[in-house]
């Protein structure tokens, strides 16, 4: 992992808090004692000797997709694709202004953020305060510019999915239009939600636009109803997130901002505007309550 200082605010990116412990109830651990017997050996079992069992939450529980449909077109590596800077918007204004709109109204001011999968440009509030907000990419340079950072690090999750990040270090994580590029999803979900505080957000937001050729296959194939619902399987698929949302603006409907220019009818007429870009996100709080076996 290359960790690269930014300007004199940047430092790298170091874990920042020990893993969070829970703390049990004494009511919890009376109600065990009483119904769990010992052990064939006359041991104590776990929750017999008041301790509960370790929880297994964070934990993958089946893999959402098959070998095959994690392939992309373009088998070179991610890192020689990313290798130079793209100061370019993925998608329209009216999706980063819903997408600025969404993160102002369900992250906290004062949060420590994550942005996974980020750029130059950060789609957070501007007016908002957050406490930290630490960045991670593929290109150095585009990160270098991105003004709301204040830590950013590069690494390849396609080649490596494990987060250099104390556990519960967050209290929200952002991936914006870049979860068709990972191929080890199960392991990049599992790992926001060990970063994740209990309570925490992860915003997955993504529209119709993709660098097709480095996107898997379960993404090139599918219809945006199915890409929705593999979003949500990622989420599902790991012991400990609550039920995911689904936020859909799309194009034409009362939520979509449409560009009021009097020349976009001439554009679409010559089939140079496309239309707006529709907005998917989907979203989920790591569970306050520890799950037990
Ligand atoms: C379309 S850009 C989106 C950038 C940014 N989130 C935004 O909203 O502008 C896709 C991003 O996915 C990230 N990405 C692609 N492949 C990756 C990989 N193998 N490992 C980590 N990040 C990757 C890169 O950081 C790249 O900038």
């Amino acid at each position: 992992m290359l960790v690269a200082p930014r300007n004199h605010r940047h430092r790298p990116c170091l874990p920042s808090s020990p893993t969070t412990t829970h703390k049990h109830s004494t009511s919890l651990r009376i109600r065990n004692t009483i119904i769990t017997p010992d052990d064939a050996n006359g041991n104590k079992t776990a929750a017999a000797s008041n301790q509960p069992t370790p929880s297994s939450a964070g934990r993958i529980k089946r893999l959402v997709l098959s070998p095959e449909s994690r392939i992309k077109l373009n088998a070179l590596p991610d890192r020689d694709f990313y290798s130079f800077p793209r100061f370019v918007k993925h998608v329209d204004d009216g999706f980063l202004a819903t997408l600025t709109d969404l993160y102002r109204d369900r992250v906290r001011p004062g949060s420590e953020v994550l942005d996974l999968m980020s750029s130059w440009v950060s789609h957070l509030p501007e007016e908002v305060a957050y406490k930290r907000v630490v960045g991670h990419g593929m290109n150095a340079q585009e990160l270098a510019r991105n003004p709301r950072l204040d830590y950013f690090f590069v690494k390849d999750l396609n080649r490596e999915p494990r987060l250099e990040l104390a556990a519960g270090s967050f209290d929200a994580v952002l991936c914006t239009v870049s979860v068709q590029y990972l191929q080890q999803p199960e392991e990049v979900f599992a790992e926001v939600f060990r970063v994740l505080r209990p309570g925490g957000i992860f915003i997955v937001s993504f529209s119709n636009r993709l660098f097709y050729e480095k996107a898997i296959s379960a993404w090139r194939d599918g219809t945006a109803y199915g890409r929705v619902q593999l979003v949500v399987q990622y989420f599902q698929c790991i012991e400990g997130f609550t039920e995911a949302e689904i936020i859909r603006k799309l194009p034409g409907s009362s939520g979509a901002r449409e560009s009021k220019s009097p020349f976009d009818w001439i554009f679409r007429f010559l089939g140079l505007l496309g239309g707006p870009d529709p907005f998917y996100a989907v979203i989920a709080h790591k569970n306050f309550k520890p799950v037990y076996e």
